[in-house]
Order: C-alpha cells, then sequence, then structure tokens
C-alpha cells in the first residue's frame, strides 16, 4: 500500500509518500520574519505552499490508498489547514483518511529510522517534551513538561540575549566555552518545568558562555533523570530521542552515559526524521491504514490537545523480536 502524509503541526509544512520504503519527501519550512512562529502566519504559509509541496511528493496518484495527515497536537489554525487539505484530497482520490498522531508518529518513524522495537521515548522539540513508552496497547505519558517545551524555552533565551532564531545551535556553541553555575532544577514527581530556568538564564549577569552551558548542564539532567526512571519503572532497556533538540550533541552524550551505566541502548534517528516530517505521517499512517485504522470525515476535526495516551495502538507493535 502507498500513503500520502502531510505534516504541518507547527513551521514546517511537509508531505511525504511511503510504500514499502520511503518514495518521496518534501518539506517548506515557514521561516518567522522576525521572533517566534505567529499561527495565524504559519497556517497562511501552510495554505499558499500546499498546492506545490503535494504535487513534489504526489508522481502517481492513482497508487496511492489513503491520505494521513497530523490530526493534533499542534497549532489549531495549521492543523486545520492541513485537515482542509486531507480531506478534499481523499475525496479527490476516492481513498479513506487517516488521522495521525504528532507524537506518536515521532516515535513509528523513529522506531523504522533506527530498527529499535519497545524504547521509552524522550521527544523534546519547540513546543513538546515528553517521556512515554508502550504499555498495554498505548504510549503511556510516564512524564512530561508542566509548561513549555525545551526547545520554545531555548529559543526565548537566545531572542532576549539577542541570538538569532532558533536559538539552540547557537546555545549549544557558546556552551563548549563555559564553566558550570548554579541553575534552578525543577522536576516535579515525573514532570518538567521550565520557565523557571529560562527566566533565571535571561536574568543571569554571569558570562553568556557560562550561562549557555549552565542551561544545557541543567535542562538536560532533567530531561535524563526522567527518562531513566521511566526506563526502571517500564522495565525496557532502550531509549528513544526524537524531536529538534534531539540534534544537540550534549543532551546525546548525557543520554548514552545513562544508558551505558544502565545497561540499555540509545537510538537516534537520522536528522532528516528526528524533526517534524511528513515521512513520519506517511509511514504512521501506513501501518495504521493496514491494521484498519481509517477516519470518518465526520470525526477528521484537528485536534490542537490530542493526547499521546488517546490513540488506541491497533497495529502491530513490541512483539517484533
Ligand atoms: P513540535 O515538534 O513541538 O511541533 P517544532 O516544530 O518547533 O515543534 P522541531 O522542529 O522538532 O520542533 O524542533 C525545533 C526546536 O529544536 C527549536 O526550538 C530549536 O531551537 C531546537 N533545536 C534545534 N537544534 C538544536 C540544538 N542543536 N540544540 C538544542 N536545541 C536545538
Ligand atoms: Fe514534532
Amino acid at each position: 500500500d502507498k500513503v500520502l502524509g502531510i505534516e504541518g503541526t507547527a513551521w514546517n509544512l511537509s508531505a511525504a509518500v511511503f510504500g514499502d520504503g520511503l518514495i518521496s519527501l518534501y518539506s517548506k519550512p515557514y521561516q518567522p520574519a522576525s521572533g517566534g512562529i505567529h499561527p495565524r502566519e504559519a497556517a497562511q504559509h501552510h495554505a499558499s505552499e500546499m498546492r506545490e509541496v503535494i504535487a513534489r511528493v504526489l508522481t502517481a496518484p492513482d497508487e496511492i490508498e489513503a491520505v494521513a495527515f497530523s490530526q493534533g497536537p499542534g497549532l489549531g489554525p495549521c492543523l486545520r489547514t492541513v485537515a482542509t487539505a486531507a480531506r478534499a484530497l481523499a475525496l479527490a482520490l476516492d481513498v479513506p483518511l487517516v488521522g495521525v498522531n504528532h507524537c506518536v508518529a515521532h516515535v513509528e518513524i523513529g522506531r523504522w529510522a533506527t530498527g529499535c522495537v519497545d524504547p521509552i521515548t524522550l521527544y523534546t522539540s519547540g513546543a513538546n517534551t515528553q517521556v512515554f513508552g508502550y504499555l498495554n496497547g498505548r504510549y503511556r505519558i510516564f512524564g512530561e513538561t508542566l509548561d513549555i517545551g525545551l526547545g520554545n524555552g531555548l529559543d526565548k533565551f537566545a531572542r532576549s540575549k539577542g541570538l538569532p532564531h532558533p536559538g539552540g545551535p547557537k546555545i549549544e556553541a557558546l556552551a563548549r566555552g563555559g564553566n558550570y553555575i548554579d541553575l534552578p532544577y525543577t522536576v516535579k514527581g515525573m514532570d518538567l518545568a521550565f520557565s523557571g530556568l529560562i527566566s533565571a538564564a535571561q536574568e543571569s549577569t554571569a558570562p553568556i558562555e557560562d550561562v549557555c552551558h549552565s542551561l544545557q548542564e541543567t535542562a538536560f539532567a532533567m530531561c535524563v533523570e526522567v527518562t531513566e526512571r521511566a526506563l526502571a519503572q517500564a522495565g525496557k532497556d532502550e531509549v528513544l530521542l526524537v524531536g529538534g533538540v534531539a540534534a544537540n550533541t550534549r543532551l546525546r552524550e548525557m543520554l548514552r552515559t545513562m544508558c551505558e551505566e544502565r545497561g540499555a541502548r540509545l537510538f537516534v534517528p537520522e536528522p532528516q526524521f528526528c524533526g517534524d516530517n511528513g515521512a513520519m505521517i506517511a509511514y504512521t499512517g501506513k501501518i495504521m491504514l493496514e491494521a484498519g485504522a481509517t477516519l470518518p470525515v465526520e470525526a477528521s476535526r484537528a485536534n490542537s490537545h490530542y493526547r499521546t495516551d488517546e490513540v488506541e495502538v491497533v497495529w502491530r507493535h513490541g512483539d517484533e523480536r
């Protein structure tokens, strides 16, 4: 089966076709003129670029057997634009719709890309920071941010210091030359909170290299702690790191050290499958279609608060080995 997938929950409009493997993938990111993402401007971008992005990947429309789209979570206006396009395409091609949860799709493409089977996933991106793992038919959330996603926090800090967007890579570069200073570390139970840490970093008068270094050390140690406890609680031995912040070398190093100490293995997909991409929606759409999980048009409304653990995992999972 070949499935067309459309992703557009935030800044990246991306589409792909997945068959026996990835057939085509094309992305057209929205670049804000200044500051962060403006949801309505991003949605406007998606609407204007939709035709081209779809045309680039859809070389053989009659071979498509379903249209998958990211139904949520994400920015409302962006999700509605994508859902509208998906409905129109499914109607035109006379094929079923598949509504894909964005967070679940990150895990499924990560499993496909790395070969891990049953991981604890640390998904940390602009808007999201979540730790989840498969238990009894669902991806259960072990812990998550109580306020902002780590990526958005890093970007906010960077903006306040006059660094260009996105802030993550700049902070990583500056952090290499820094020394450790104390910043607030907030893990509450299994959940994380970043806004106090970000404000303290913004207000710090220490050299920028020291603040960047310590911001990374603190935020990543918080993520590693929750991931480690989830591994122990669930009794698993694989960790999958996904989301835009996965690009960070120091985060990978800290996770790898923790995994080695526990006899677990760390998996990180190649960059094109770490950030938001159409392939993750097309692939998850395909395994959902094969399990019969299609969506009637009446149920295809965008859901900006779609939770990872609302999805019943009806496709094959974890019994592969
Ligand atoms: P979401 O996936 O939640 O919808 P998004 O589209 O903003 O959000 P991604 O594209 O996955 O998310 O990630 C973008 C984020 O990743 C930005 O906040 C950026 O600063 C961060 N990022 C990118 N590279 C690095 C890096 N090397 N170190 C830390 N953060 C990074
Ligand atoms: Fe994402």
